[in-house]
């Protein structure tokens, strides 16, 4: 079994991403990246500051927008409205989840896509579905780039993937199918996941339920891929994978903390990067 080390291969990137920041800083460009953080969901400050440490690290120039969980909807626009329109900003990412008066979809259109380094507005999703220039979203798109670090060939394979998310598991299913996999998408309907995940060369799982797979849901030598955090009562990270026993059926895995996890950031750092030497352009 190989453990796929997403947290060597993101500081890999990263300081490459560094070194490009250090050379556009000549042509007088700073890569800049604002965040939208709303209310006070601890794991949503988790996320949003590492965001802004990696930023830091990389030489970018980094805001983040802190608002009250009982800001309005226009105000969270008009926010967005403004970063829209500076300059100095490349990437706009709104943390999600917001609190549910606001509605989402609404937000998320506001972004311009030319700024939508998370991949989240609808014009950036449909050209990634459509296999055209876009920015994807991060965690999928991280997950395609351990792929490619480890030569693992996608073409023709069976890949099942758990949890059909915007941010994750739909997206994951476009580029996976642009890479010529046969792909299938399971979710909390599904009748029998076991039957799904137990057929796949490729688990992929994003749902945010730990130890939802066992070993006898996984076939000898799958390759699984674990998208899920969660913090258990005792304070202890784990994935939605029962790592223990699977990693000893399976021929790679990633783990948590460790794997997809850091990938992510450093997606969003390359996505913004992207957006930065457009400017330049
Ligand atoms: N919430 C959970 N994951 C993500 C992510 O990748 N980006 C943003 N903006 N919010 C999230």
């Amino acid at each position: 079994m190989t453990l796929l080390d997403g947290k060597k291969l993101a500081k890999k990137i990263e300081s490459s991403i560094a070194k490009e920041v250090e050379e556009l800083k000549d042509k007088g460009v700073v890569p800049g990246l604002a965040a939208i953080l709303v209310g006070d969901d601890p794991a949503s400050h988790t996320y949003v500051s590492m965001k802004e440490k990696s930023c830091k690290n990389a030489g970018f120039y980094s805001i983040v927008h802190k608002m009250p969980n009982t800001i309005s909807q226009d105000e969270i626009i008009d926010t967005i409205k403004m970063i829209n329109n500076n300059p100095r900003i490349d990437g706009i990412l709104v943390q999600l989840p917001l609190p549910e008066h606001i509605d989402t979809t609404k937000i998320l259109e506001v972004v311009d896509p030319k700024k939508d380094v998370d991949g989240f507005h609808p014009y950036n999703m449909g050209r990634v579905v459509e296999n055209l220039p876009a920015f994807a979203p991060c965690t999928p798109v991280g997950v395609m780039e351990i792929f490619k670090e480890y030569s693992i060939d996608l073409e023709g394979k069976d890949i099942c993937i758990v949890g059909a998310s915007n941010i994750v598991g739909k997206p994951m299913a476009a580029l996976l199918l642009n890479a010529n996999a046969t792909v299938t998408v399971t979710h909390i309907y599904t009748k029998d996941l076991a039957k799904h995940t137990k057929a796949a060369d490729i688990v992929i799982v994003g749902v945010g339920v730990p130890n939802l797979i066992k070993e006898d849901m996984v076939k000898d030598g799958a390759i699984v891929i674990d998208i899920g955090i969660n913090r258990l009562e005792s304070g202890k990270l784990v994935g939605d994978v029962d790592f223990e026993n699977v990693s000893q059926k399976c021929s790679y895995i990633t783990p948590v903390p460790g794997g997809v996890g850091p990938m992510t950031i450093a997606m969003l750092l390359s996505n913004t990067l992207q957006a930065a030497k457009r400017r330049v352009k």
